[in-house]
């Protein structure tokens, strides 16, 4: 079978999206990166019948996604540029090509009714875990289940047992398309979240072996526990990788560094937990998503309205853990035994 170009995959993403003849779509780049997804977005808008145009800026960094350096985010080259703003507030669409996630900026496109799509990992991944709407019809089943849980608790064989109590937060889906007025998605992911209150998170987290932290992008090879108290980490105890970790987040200097971020789970069948072992590119969607992950993580809450903005962002993917729902098991031992949000083909188990 042909491989489909990326101009036609990028066309059949803005039609999932409900880009149609009229439509007006914005993509945003910064300085000649990722030009390729610009040129592609557009033509494939144009052929769809919709206006496109390009906004796009002065290149500040290319730490924003996480490829290379540390992972700042929050921070954008669109901070302070209000014709741009301005620009990217009166379309239907925005593709980001930049990596707005957790900005102001981003926020106030939002809430002028612009949807808006993030899209920067690379093409080969972006191929392999092509959204559909059979998959958004499972993270809905999911957002529904986590939405009406007043807690959440998960666990696993390498001695997690963490509480989150929830109702403070939204819950946020991610299916990798978005045809909603005012809603965001990346494309490719597939998984959920929500946070827990500020003060309601409480108990260990034991990063096992194999479980994988961003953006460090590599899998543990020795347990990390942390030890949570009210919402913030209060030790992180362990060998090397609890080094690498504990290091990490004090280079950041900020105390809300030690806060605690979303926490839900990934329902991707064709993201690739083992994909890092020989392909570290972009900022890992096939970790995150990956089918029956808990994932967990730390630092900022902005993106779901929280007071927590520090720079310092991690999330980290575990295998094999149990969630439950108000006592109910929503992921049993990595594995989704709900049936509505079961995929139609269950990946075999690393
Ligand atoms: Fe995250």
């Amino acid at each position: 079978m042909r491989v489909p170009t990326f101009v036609e995959m990028c066309r059949e993403e803005l039609a999932l999206c409900g880009i149609v003849e009229g439509s007006t779509v914005a993509v945003l780049s910064q300085g000649h990166q990722r030009s390729e997804y610009v040129d592609a977005f557009l033509a494939a808008a144009d052929a769809l019948g919709a206006t496109a145009f390009n906004v796009n800026l002065p290149h500040v960094g290319g730490s924003l996604d996480g490829d290379v350096g540390a992972w700042e985010v929050g921070e954008t080259p669109l901070a302070g540029n209000r014709p741009a703003i301005e620009a990217l507030k009166g379309v239907d669409l925005v593709v980001d090509t930049i990596f707005l996630l957790f900005s102001k900026e981003q926020l106030e496109i939002q809430e002028s009714g612009t949807r808006v799509l993030l899209c920067i990992e690379p093409i080969e991944h972006i191929r392999a875990m092509a959204p559909s709407r059979r998959l958004r019809e499972r993270v809905e089943a999911g957002g529904e289940l986590l939405g009406n849980a007043k807690e959440l608790r998960f666990t696993n064989a390498a001695g997690s047992d963490v509480t989150y109590k929830l109702g403070s937060y939204p819950v946020i889906t991610q299916y990798g398309y978005t045809d909603t007025p005012g809603r965001w998605d990346h494309w490719p992911s597939g998984f959920l979240f929500t946070g827990g209150a500020d003060d309601g998170v409480d108990g260990t987290v034991v990063i096992a072996p194999g479980d994988i932290i961003f953006p460090f992008k590599s899998y543990v090879q020795t347990p990390i526990e942390l030890t949570i108290e009210q919402g913030r980490i209060e030790h992180i105890g362990g060998t090397v990788d609890a080094d690498l970790l504990r290091e990490y987040m004090a280079s950041f200097k900020d105390p809300d560094a030690y806060g605690i971020a979303h926490i839900g789970w990934g329902m991707l069948e064709t993201a690739q937990w083992s994909i890092l072992a020989t392909d570290r590119r972009g900022m890992g969607m096939h970790g995150r998503s990956f089918y029956g992950n808990v994932l967990f993580s730390t630092g900022p809450n902005g993106e779901l309205g929280g007071p927590n903005e520090t720079l310092c962002h991690v999330d980290v993917p575990m295998r094999n853990c149990t969630l439950y729902l108000d006592d109910e098991p929503i992921v049993v031992d990595g594995d989704i035994v709900v049936d509505v949000l079961k995929a139609d083909d269950v990946p075999a188990r690393a």
